[in-house]
C-alpha cells in the first residue's frame, strides 16, 4: 500500500494505515506461521520489502520508512530463523505497472510489467536466493543514491518537489 503525503496535510493515522498493511500485516502472518514452521524445521516465507528503502524519499515518507522496517525485520528475522531450517526471503522491486503505481504522477524509470517481475521472482525462489532485487539499473541506481553524501542527495530530492 502506498500513500502520497504532503506536509499541509500530515496525517498520522495515514502513517499507521500504511504501515498497517505494509508492516503489521506481514508480521501477523509471520506469527501464525512460526510455531508450524518451526516444529517442522522448514519452510519459507517471502516478505515484499522495496529498492525505495535506499533513500527517504520526498512525499512518499510512509512508504519508504514501511518499506525499510520490512527490510530490517526480514533480514533479522532470516538471521534468527536460519537454525530452524527456515528460509526468510527478501523481494525488492523497482517500479513495476499494477493498481499501485497507476496513480503515480511521475517518470518511473525502468518500470516492468507484473508478469515480468513475477518471473523474475520465481526464477529467484528457484535459485534459492535470499534477495531478489530487480531491475538491475534501479538497483545499481540506488546503490549510486545511497552512495552519495546526504547534503547532496537531499538538495537534488528538494529541487525535484519543487519541478
Ligand atoms: N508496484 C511497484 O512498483 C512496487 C514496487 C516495489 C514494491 N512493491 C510492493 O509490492 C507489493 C504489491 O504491490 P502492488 O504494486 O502489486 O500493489 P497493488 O496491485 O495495488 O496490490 C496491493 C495489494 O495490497 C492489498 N491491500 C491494499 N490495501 C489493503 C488493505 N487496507 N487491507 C488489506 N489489503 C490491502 C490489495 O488487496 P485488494 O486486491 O483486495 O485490494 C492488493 O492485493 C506491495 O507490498 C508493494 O509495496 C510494489
Amino acid at each position: 500500500m502506498a500513500h502520497r503525503e504532503a506536509c499541509d496535510r500530515f496525517s498520522a493515522d495515514a502513517a499507521r494505515d500504511v504501515f498497517d498493511v505494509n508492516v503489521f500485516g506481514f508480521l501477523y502472518f509471520v506469527e501464525e506461521l512460526l510455531p508450524d514452521f518451526m516444529s517442522c524445521k522448514a519452510g519459507v516465507i517471502i516478505g515484499v520489502s522495496s529498492l525505495s528503502d535506499c533513500r527517504g524519499f520526498p512525499r512518499s515518507g510512509f512508504y519508504n520508512a514501511s518499506k525499510t522496517a520490512m527490510t530490517f525485520l526480514l533480514e533479522s528475522l532470516r538471521i534468527e530463523l536460519r537454525k530452524y531450517g527456515i528460509r526468510i526471503v527478501t523481494v525488492k522491486p523497482g517500479f513495476v505497472k499494477t493498481p499501485m503505481t497507476a496513480a503515480n504522477r511521475y517518470r518511473m524509470p525502468f518500470v516492468m510489467t507484473a508478469e515480468k517481475a513475477a518471473q523474475i521472482i520465481v526464477r529467484g525462489m528457484k535459485k534459492d536466493k535470499r534477495l531478489i532485487q530487480f531491475p538491475q539499473r534501479t538497483v545499481l541506481g540506488t546503490k549510486l543514491l545511497k552512495a552519495m553524501p546526504d547534503a547532496l542527495y537531499e538538495r537534488i530530492a528538494a529541487r525535484k518537489i519543487k519541478e
